[in-house]
């Protein structure tokens, strides 16, 4: 996407061919600055400590990183011990283990020699088969806002929560694809962003994506959105996911089920928009089998921002010595969810939706 006339993508090869840029997410929304991963640990450290976040760009960032550790060591020890350090990272976005297991898989057959350009060349392929699923997924969302836009007859209200834009994903994003779909074909909307606590990517990384592109939104804390759906303030809700199961269940960054919950009491339709790359069809039962990532407590006891004189500061608000916990995403049943936005269309959050448009699944169950 351009910021200031300029055209980003999250992740981008180096000039090198054997190392890639991304953007560092920690230091939006006020520094925007890339980072070079050059080895391994370099993708690691920059998926566990989210220097790269939201699950499509986990993916990519892990197809990018099996890469770099074959560039150290390509034999099938080295491969197996990379595929597990990266595994290890983040838990909960099936996106990376979709990533490592669909490069491992081809890796596997190759003579040694060939495994780094083949894994470097694969991980492209994956950045841009990303790109035209969000692509997509925008195309399908964007003409289902100007329906909504449509039989209103006025502006609608779009509520999403944390982080499913372009920053998420390598370029266009999830939830917010089909908000800028809708933007560029002049569609009269506005965006509720949810603050998202405790890592505010909905301040921080939304708001940011929103105001480069001219889309008009305002950020909301938490805990308002139930208050404006009561009061006929927001039309409908699309967030993204970091895996949803084949029976329609979405697991997303933790407060998403709450608003779904909202939504659901107040008849506001709500959609999770999600590429192929996110769907885990071994599951069922999202609550009882999506591991949910518990993330480090300072998170909750701490916030990072920017003083009135340009400089940064780290400050403590909860009282000190009280126990916290940090779980980062949770499950919203798929009885809460009124479609899912996919690249192949939108279906309805069932087993036999998410089949009609993946039948080659059912052939495969
Ligand atoms: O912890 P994060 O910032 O990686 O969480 C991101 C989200 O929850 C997104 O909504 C999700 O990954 C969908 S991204 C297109």
């Amino acid at each position: 996407m351009k910021i200031d006339g300029r055209s980003y993508r999250t992740i981008v090869p180096h000039a090198d061919g054997v190392s890639v840029e991304v953007i560092d997410q920690t230091r939006l929304p006020f520094a925007l600055e890339m980072r070079r991963l050059a080895t391994l640990d370099d993708a690691a450290v920059a998926i566990r400590t989210m220097i790269v976040r939201g699950a499509p760009l986990i993916g990519v960032t892990a197809a990018y990183g099996l890469a770099l550790g074959l560039a150290e060591d390509p034999s099938d020890a080295g491969l197996a011990r990379t595929v597990e350090v990266l595994a290890a990272t983040r838990p909960t976005a099936i996106n990376l283990r979709w990533a490592l297991d669909h490069v491992a898989a081809k890796l596997r057959p190759l003579p040694v020699p060939e495994r780094f350009g083949a894994a470097f060349a694969e991980a492209g392929r994956i950045a841009e088969e990303d790109v035209a699923s969000c692509r997509a997924i925008g195309e399908h969302g964007g003409r289902l806002l100007a329906d909504l836009a449509r039989a209103k007859g006025r502006r609608i209200n779009v509520l999403t929560h944390c982080n499913a834009g372009w920053l998420a994903t390598v370029d266009w994003g999830t939830a917010l694809a089909p908000i800028y779909m809708a933007h560029e074909m002049g569609v009269d909307l506005h965006v509720y962003v949810d603050e998202t606590r405790p890592r505010n990517q909905g301040a921080a990384l939304t708001a940011f994506e929103l105001n480069g592109h001219g889309v008009p939104h305002t950020v909301i804390a938490d805990n308002a959105g139930g208050h404006l759906m009561q009061h006929g303030e927001i039309d409908v809700c699309i967030v993204g996911s970091d895996r949803t199961t084949a029976s329609g269940d979405v697991c997303n960054k933790i407060g998403t089920y709450l608003k779904a919950l909202a939504a659901s009491d107040n008849r506001v339709p709500f959609y999770a928009a999600l590429p192929f790359s996110t769907i885990d069809w071994t599951l069922s039962d999202g609550v009882a089998e999506i591991p949910i990532e518990e993330r480090d407590g300072h998170e909750v006891t701490h916030l990072t921002g920017r003083l009135a004189d340009g400089g940064f500061a780290t400050v403590e608000v909860v009282s000190p010595g009280s126990p916290v916990a940090n779980p980062a995403f949770d499950v919203t049943p798929a009885r809460l969810v009124t479609g899912i936005i996919t690249e192949r269309g939108v279906c309805e959050a069932s087993p036999e939706g998410l089949l009609g448009l993946y039948p080659e699944r059912r052939r495969a169950a």
